[in-house]
């Protein structure tokens, strides 16, 4: 009979063989591992990132990864069970495997006060659904930031942001996340995780490939304004991914300003793709949404206790959930 167990050593080898195909994100083998270990090592990874495996004699049949969030939900605390990188062998597919092991993961969720469980499917809603998903329609924005004629950069102060900036991030992201019904309580930890990882996996590429840029607007010594970008120059445009970004300002003016900033650093020629989740009413004046279209990652809940079960009445403009957080 199956068992469910921690993914190390050589499982874990094994898993990343298996997967580094569907999911290396431009990395080789060796980074591949690095990456994970990586996350790992961060003090959130540590405590809140987990993989496991359903193995039979020996054999790795599936595998699964579990975030463990706080979050709030219609004014109330709990924990939700992210279930990430579901994978089963090739020749051991369409036997239960993978409905298996995440059955059994949410149960040991469950058991350490998980509320909610929440994924991002890669294969659209339906597999998922049959084991008792729900999605939440979210919505892929692209974007154009807004130039002055001079193509000059605005008299707004920009540094790069650093570790010391996280508890300004962290002010700045719980008074934007108050008025919604659901998001993640993105704590100091959380923070540094989201951006680590970022910034490993631009690291660990091939160089002049990926970047992360982390930039804030300064205040009176502290940041007031951020915003976390994924460069990427692997396909023919320049794509950016607005990871997270936040302002004390409610207009969101000083983020739409690092923008510009930022814009205004390369030649008017190549202007970037600039794509993200924006959560709702968080529109910088200095940006132009160009295209909406529903999110290739569907996001899923599933009700674990009687509290998760209003998260099946979420709609899109309820959640704050930021790119970066997507696993
Ligand atoms: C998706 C996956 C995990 C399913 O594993 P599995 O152990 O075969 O799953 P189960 O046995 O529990 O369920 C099999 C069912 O899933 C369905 N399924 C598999 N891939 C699917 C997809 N891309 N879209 C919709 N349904 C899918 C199969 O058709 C099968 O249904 P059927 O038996 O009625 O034909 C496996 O195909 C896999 O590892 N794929 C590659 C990694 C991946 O895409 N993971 C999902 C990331 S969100």
């Amino acid at each position: 009979m199956a068992e469910l167990a921690p993914a190390e050593g050589p499982i874990l080898d094994e898993i990343l063989d298996a997967t580094y195909e569907i999911w290396h994100e431009g990395l080789g083998r060796q980074a591949y591992t690095r990456y994970y270990a990586g996350q790992l090592g961060t003090p959130w990874g540590r405590a809140q990132l987990s993989r496991f495996a359903l193995v039979d004699r020996g054999e790795v049949r599936a595998s699964v990864k579990l975030y463990m969030f706080d979050a709030t939900l219609d004014g109330r605390s709990l924990r939700v069970a992210g279930i990430g990188a579901v994978f089963t062998q090739p020749n051991l597919r369409r036997r239960g495997a993978a409905a298996d092991v995440i059955a059994r993961v949410l149960e040991r969720a469950s058991a350490e006060g998980a509320g909610l469980a929440l994924l991002f499917s890669e294969i659209g809603p339906d597999y998922y659904a049959r084991l008792g998903f729900a999605p939440i329609p979210t919505t892929d924005v692209q974007l154009r930031v807004v130039e002055s004629d001079r193509h000059g950069a605005p008299a707004t102060w920009v540094r790069f942001g650093d570790d010391r900036d996280i508890p300004a991030l962290v002010a700045i992201g719980q008074a934007r996340a108050a008025p919604f019904r659901f998001h993640l309580d993105r704590d100091r930890d959380l923070i540094h995780y989201a951006i680590a990882k970022k910034r490993l996996r631009a690291g660990l590429g091939r160089p002049g490939v990926r970047a992360l840029q982390f930039f804030v607007a300064e205040e009176g010594g502290s940041a007031v304004a951020y915003v976390v970008v994924s460069v990427d120059r692997s396909g023919q445009a320049v794509t950016w991914t607005i990871e997270e970004c936040g302002d004390r300002d409610p207009t969101g003016a000083r983020a739409g300003a690092i923008l510009q900033v930022l814009i205004a650093r390369d030649s008017a020629e190549h202007r970037p793709v600039i794509r993200g989740w924006l959560p709702a009413g968080f529109r910088p004046p200095q940006i132009v949404i160009t295209s909406e279209q529903h999110s290739a990652e569907v996001m899923m809940v599933k009700p674990l206790t009687k509290q998760g079960e209003t998260a099946l009445t979420l709609c899109a403009e309820d959640v704050l959930y930021w790119r970066g957080d997507a696993f």
